[in-house]
């Protein structure tokens, strides 16, 4: 099968990896990709939000699957755009998109959307209110009411900058009024939701679905901040362990039953086309996970220890998910812990510089793997940086200290100016 895979971060290089070693894929595009990518198949250069573009490619080079790596594309609707091409299905009849319908992907691109899903399917998560400026001296009041922290979301997508937790009432008031009447995020912020604070330990959990049978492709703890012990500012994500040694199966049979299970019927049941990845955001509070958000893709870095970790030829589950043969798939993981660690541009997650040159001065340990993110290749062959959050490095181990100090080695032996990475990823499981 010819696939393209859409996305230039390293979610799309794990991907790429994973999707080229496939028995499946003939021929494997990746647009537009990085320097990454470039050795697991052909870049090509397509701006995501070209969406008739898109379709030529798919056209011009008989493309069986597009896999659509961020969030962005699609909740604007690539998905409903591809699928209802005449001219892609006119050379290939059996052509389809991994992704959700721009309706579903709703479960990411709006808040309040989420929320009142969850609420319809009484699938467990913080109790929360929605305002718009309609209602805005309600909202004042439930805040100056609400238990502290309290809780703030853009109710939009806002580049991962649409959370505010606040400890004051002040604080929350101001930031109410930031989004709302200053529409500090334009219009992913004219209705805001205020929810509980949820107290726990956060995990991500990915599944498969076809939107009426499903699979779990793995789970992860992801390292959001910055620096070490969990401290200063939010980040994409420095690191990831897989698997968590809590989420046993006991936990993840109350995920499946509680959280999963109930999702994938609302899906079904209120006609929501859904054809690709759901990222479960959960908070495990005293072993009991409550949904925080969902994500209608996979996460970053989480993408880099699932799919080393994952077994089963992904592909293959793309193809049982279109011809409604999901439900009998067989889901197989490696043995060993997989751990990743992220090295960022001195600065981020506030201003940084890019271009800065790569030095890899020796090879990795044999069985890491080095995934591109924020890079690029100069004209005359130099690598650079090109992004917050540059490379990271993901490695097997017996434990998930030994899979980290892998992966610690490696970047070891990788130079860049301002290079920064946590040395404590997993520290908890030491
Ligand atoms: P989101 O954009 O929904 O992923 O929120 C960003 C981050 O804010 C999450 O990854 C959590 O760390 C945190 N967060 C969001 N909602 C809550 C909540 N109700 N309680 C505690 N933390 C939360
Ligand atoms: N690592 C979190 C995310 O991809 O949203």
């Amino acid at each position: 099968m010819n696939i393209l895979l859409l996305g230039s971060g390293g979610r799309e290089h794990a991907l790429a990896w994973k999707i080229s070693k496939s028995y499946h894929c003939s021929q494997l595009y990746i647009a537009p990709g990085n320097p990454g990518t470039a050795e697991c198949g052909t870049n090509v250069s397509l701006a995501l939000a070209d969406f008739q573009s898109i379709e030529q490619f798919c056209v011009d080079n008989a493309i069986d699957i597009v896999v659509v790596g961020p969030e962005e594309p699609l909740v604007n609707g690539i998905y409903d755009y591809l699928m209802a091409s005449t001219s892609i299905k006119a050379k290939k009849p059996f052509f389809f998109v991994v992704g959700p319908s721009k309706e579903a992907a709703q479960l990411e691109g709006s808040k309040a959307f989420s929320k009142k899903f969850m609420q319809r399917h009484t699938i467990p998560t913080a109790g929360y209110a929605e305002f718009t400026v309609d209602n805005f001296e309600e909202g004042k009041a439930y805040i100056a009411h609400h238990s502290l922290p309290i809780v703030l979301k853009a109710d939009g997508l806002a580049a991962g900058k649409g959370v505010v937790i606040s400890n004051t009432h002040a604080e929350a008031l101001q930031v109410f009024e930031e989004m709302i009447i200053n529409k500090q995020f334009g219009s992913a912020s004219s209705k805001v939701v205020i929810e509980e604070f949820l107290s726990g330990i956060e995990v991500s959990v990915f599944v498969l679905t076809d939107g009426k049978d499903y699979q779990v492709i793995g789970h992860a703890k992801d390292y959001k901040r910055i620096g070490e012990g969990d401290t200063g500012l939010n980040t994409g994500g420095m690191g990831c362990v897989s698997p968590v040694p809590f989420m046993d199966d006991a936990f993840m049979q109350k995920v499946e039953e509680t959280i999963i299970k109930p999702t994938v019927a609302g899906l079904t049941k209120e006609n929501l086309v859904y054809n690709g990845f759901i990222f479960f955001g959960l908070m495990n509070v005293n072993g009991t996970p409550l949904v925080i958000e969902y994500n209608c893709r996979m996460g970053d870095p989480e993408t880099e220890v699932v799919m080393p970790r994952l077994q089963t030829d992904l592909v293959g589950l793309f193809a049982a998910m279109d011809n409604g043969t999901l439900a009998d798939a067989n889901i197989s993981y490696h043995d060993n812990y997989f751990a990743t660690v992220m090295a960022v541009s001195g600065g981020y997650p506030g201003d940084y510089e890019k271009n800065k040159p790569i030095e890899v001065q020796a090879p990795l340990p044999k069985e890491s793997l080095l995934f591109h993110a924020g890079t690029k290749m100069a004209t005359d062959g130099t690598l650079l940086t090109n992004g917050g959050r540059v490379l990271t490095v993901t490695s097997p181990g017996n434990s998930i200290t030994e899979a980290v100090l892998q992966s610690k080695a490696g970047l070891e032996q990788i130079h860049f100016e301002g290079m920064y990475f946590r040395k404590d990823i997993g520290y908890e499981f030491a």
